[in-house]
């Protein structure tokens, strides 16, 4: 680990300082963040390699990638609110030998990314486990900070949310309680104090293209699926932001968009490695995939100029 080093701030007690909720509550105008997932150290060689329960012994593309994601994110003009990393910090499971030097490199890169922009973390499968414990939940918050909490920017509400408890909480029924009971408080205090915008981020996607699509390994089960969106819907979160996928896809539930992001690290599919610009504008949530290098050469000063000022 590298205590010494770490300079950015995690959420704790539920909630993240890097925003104070006195000065965020009120709408002040239109605004843009970034969403990645996925950068999962160390999949791209068990990928190749074709051992994806494997922790993967190398990890130098993700730590160019990474590196190109930071320095293209710090260039931006105006800068974003902050920067959401949706889930599968690492691709090492909880317990394999290569997880604490991955997320050692992982902080490395992560920390040069300008003080001005506040990471945003979000646990994954990869992070915690596919049926986490209690123990790897605390690991992971002592590493990343808490894996769900509140905050808000410009009067509008995020929520992030642990999505493993909606996979399998065998091993930690309690912590799943404890979380489902939070998250309907937090819904209804969004509900009742009239945000602007609801917004959450998990890592797992509710569906992947379709509200009635069939169980699969990336999207949450149906039944759960169809109880989850219309408790969003009713409180009016408008948008999901989810990873997993190492695809880019998404549909909309109603008039909830659901967004999955593409990783930035190993594609499963033949999306570019990179993020998502999300523009916040007092009617709507816009948001646009990039690649890596279409941001780090092309920018997106005139089209962020366009959105967040519509003529
Ligand atoms: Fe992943």
């Amino acid at each position: 680990m590298c205590e010494d080093r770490e300079v950015f701030l995690r959420a704790q007690g539920r909630i993240f300082t890097a925003f104070r909720e006195d000065e965020e509550s009120q709408w002040k105008g239109p605004f843009y963040f970034i969403q990645g997932a996925d950068p999962q150290f160390g999949l791209m060689k068990s990928w190749e390699i074709g051992e994806c329960d494997y922790g993967g012994d190398e990890w130098e593309k993700e730590i160019r990638l990474t590196e190109e994601a930071v320095q293209a994110i710090n260039k931006l003009s105006p800068k974003p609110k902050f920067f959401v990393l949706c889930g599968d910090l690492v691709h090492s499971m909880p317990g394999i030998e290569f997880k604490e030097d991955q997320e050692r490199d992982l902080k490395n890169v992560l920390q040069k990314t300008n003080q001005d922009i506040p990471l945003v973390f979000v646990s994954g499968n990869h992070d915690i486990g596919n049926a986490p414990t209690p123990e790897t939940i605390k690991s992971y918050c002592n590493n990343w900070g808490d894996d769900y909490f509140a905050f808000w920017v410009g009067g509008v509400v995020f929520l992030v949310l642990n999505s493993q408890f909606f996979f399998d909480s065998s091993a930690c029924a309690e912590l799943k309680e404890n979380h489902d009971r939070w998250l309907a408080a937090q819904l209804a205090v969004a509900e009742k104090r009239k945000c602007k915008h609801a917004i959450i981020f998990q890592h797992i996607p509710l569906f992947l293209q379709n509200p009635d699509e069939d169980n699969n390994y990336f999207n949450v089960e149906k039944n759960l699926r169809q109880e989850l969106l219309e408790m969003f819907h009713k409180a009016g979160v408008k948008a999901v932001f989810s990873g997993h996928y190492h695809r880019n896809a998404g549909g909309l539930y109603k008039n909830l968009d659901m967004v999955v992001t593409s990783a930035i690290g190993c594609q499963l599919g033949d999306d570019q490695h990179g993020v998502r610009v999300v523009v916040v504008t007092e009617e709507k949530i816009i948001h646009r995939y990039y690649s890596l290098e279409e941001l780090n050469t092309k920018g997106i000063e005139q089209d962020l100029m366009d959105l967040m000022n519509p003529k």
